[in-house]
């Protein structure tokens, strides 16, 4: 289907329109009853679905339309626009759809549609009795949804070692953690979701071991839980510092929501933070604790953040953005020391902090996989269909190695939508739907008022090309690895990310 500019206009479709208005390719943005609706054309086909996407409200009147569907710019979830569905994360409610006519070259959209119901899957080839999810995150969540959302209707039982129910991690270092949004933004459902859809929650109950043989899994108290299938969603945890001084009250690492909530108590009375890393996270900590009005030094032995992944360009960038916000490097430097009061590096210069957050990196939790006797490999080794090397077992998210179509490699990923997808991949797996896991790995940062976009995955490559100016934030970087693009990482080129993110799925396909 041809992309033509989507058209703004303050058309009221129950008025209608001139078909003339709309050619083959072209999007629409109006209102039917007081509501947005945005049109899409498809040939002969014409769709009414509402612009907003449900994850973050992303316009999709801006995104890119591939046959029947439409995709988020913002972070590439999906939708399908004859139903509404939420065909991929982030997004997991449909979008709102209407009743569209054509008659005598107007079109007119007649009334909303009843809320969509999603495509049923196709006949299982055996039903477990009981699926087991250990781990409350991304990957355990969208597994739990998708099957009740596939109509998958017997037990599933989520354990957590949270105490709060699924929540939206991400968040934690960006808009909750600036102060910018309220706390009802961040559960991924509210409680009622769980107990309309029959999912029974164990929050802040780690699980011990998985007795593979007796399909069990044994908590700390000797309680054993048995199950038919089992994923295992574990996610990562902070890597701490080791360094005299690092077990202190003020002292943070951020990986939960409670850890949020601790360095939010924290900011209260700070004056000063010291961030030590210039992780993805640790940058995103230091702009919204500048949002916070903190000052805010960043403590890392890189010489230009981020720079080992996404070059030296956008390493510039990143560092250029973050001083003109505020913040204070001292990078090619490490933390030796932290008292109540200061951060000693290893320069032998001193910085004044009452809130340090420490941003070093995480590891996966593979001590439940690696007891039970799985495969590992720097990760839980599985398959095409997320099934680790004891059937019926399957790993999701941070913790899964895959074999990655795109790169030809068996690749880990901390990534929130790779996470979440896995996870439903996974689950649909276990109901014997059996269908390889081959979406392109994505991911996106936000500092300030900056979104970075990632699609694909390049640990190492030959050469970076640039479109577009870096420092302007509109670009386009494509990390070419022997020959061909392996990954490309943009500001501000939403619809070309797509773009490629489609041309990276044929490449798989063909
Ligand atoms: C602050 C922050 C910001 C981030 N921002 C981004 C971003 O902008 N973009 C992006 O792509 N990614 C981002 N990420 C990474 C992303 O959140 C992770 O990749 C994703 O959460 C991984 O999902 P998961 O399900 O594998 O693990 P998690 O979401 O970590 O979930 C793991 C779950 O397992 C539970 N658990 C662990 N061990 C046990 C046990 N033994 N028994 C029971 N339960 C257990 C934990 O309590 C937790 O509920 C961010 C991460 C953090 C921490
Ligand atoms: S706003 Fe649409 S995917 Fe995030």
């Amino acid at each position: 289907m041809a992309e033509e500019e989507t058209k703004r206009n303050s058309a009221d479709f129950a008025e209608g329109i001139s078909l003339d208005q709309l050619p083959d390719g072209g999007r629409l943005v109006g209102h039917f009853n007081g509501e947005d609706v945005l049109l899409v054309r498809s040939g002969d086909e014409i769709f009414a679905v509402s612009p907003h996407c449900t994850h973050y409200n992303g316009p999709l009147a801006e995104g890119l339309v591939v046959g029947d569907t439409v995709r988020c710019p913002w972070h590439h979830a999906c939708f399908d626009l004859r139903t509404g569905e939420a065909l991929r994360a982030p997004a997991l409610s449909p979008i709102a759809c209407w009743e569209v006519e054509l008659r005598d070259g107007t079109i007119r959209v007649s009334h909303k549609r009843e809320q969509p119901k999603p495509t049923p899957r196709g006949k299982p080839v055996a039903e477990p009795d009981k699926i087991v999810i250990i781990g409350g995150g991304a990957a355990g969540f969208a597994a739990a949804e998708i099957l009740r959302r596939k109509g998958y209707q017997r037990g599933i039982v989520m354990l957590s070692s949270d105490d709060a129910l699924p929540y939206d991690r991400p968040n934690l270092s960006k808009d909750y953690l600036a102060g910018a949004i309220a706390f009802d933004f961040v559960p991924l459902r509210d409680e009622g979701f769980y107990e309309e859809n029959g999912i029974e929650t164990h929050l802040g109950q780690a699980a011990l071991e998985i007795d593979v043989r007796a399909r069990e899994v044994v908590f700390a108290s000797g309680e054993r839980l048995p199950y038919d299938k089992l994923l295992l969603a574990t996610g990562a945890e902070p890597v701490r510092l080791t360094i005299p001084g690092a077990d202190q009250p003020h002292v943070h690492t951020l990986r939960s929501l409670a850890d949020c909530q601790a360095i939010i108590e924290g900011a209260k009375s700070a004056g000063r933070t010291v961030i030590i890393g210039a992780s993805f996270i640790g940058l995103e900590v230091a702009a919204s604790l500048r949002a916070r009005k903190l000052e805010v030094h960043v403590v890392a032995p890189d010489k230009r953040p981020m720079e080992r992944i996404l070059g030296p360009d956008m390493g510039n960038f990143i560092c250029t953005l973050h001083e003109e916000h505020g913040v204070n490097f001292h990078l090619e430097n490490k933390a030796v020391a932290i008292d109540d009061k200061k951060v000693r590096l290893e320069s032998g210069d001193t910085v004044e902090a009452d809130l340090v957050v420490v941003g070093i990196g995480v590891r996966p939790r593979l001590e439940l996989a690696e007891r039970a006797g799985l495969r590992l490999d720097r990760g839980v080794a599985v398959d095409q269909y997320l099934e680790t090397s004891e059937p019926g077992v399957f790993a999701a998210g941070d913790i899964a190695r895959w074999p990655d179509p795109h790169s030809g490699e068996n690749i880990r990923i901390e990534h929130w939508v790779v996470a979440e997808r896995q996870g439903q991949a996974a689950a649909l797996n276990m109901l014997g739907e059996r269908a390889p896991f081959t979406q392109v790995p994505f991911f996106w940062s936000q500092h300030y008022d900056v979104p970075i976009n990632y699609v694909g995955h390049a640990e190492a490559w030959e050469k970076i090309l640039i479109d577009g100016d870096v420092m302007t934030k509109d670009c386009l970087l494509r990390f070419k690895r022997h020959g061909r693009v392996a990954a490309v990482a943009s500001i501000f080129r939403d619809l070309e990310s797509l773009q490629v993110e489609v041309m990276m799925e044929r490449e798989v396909a063909a």
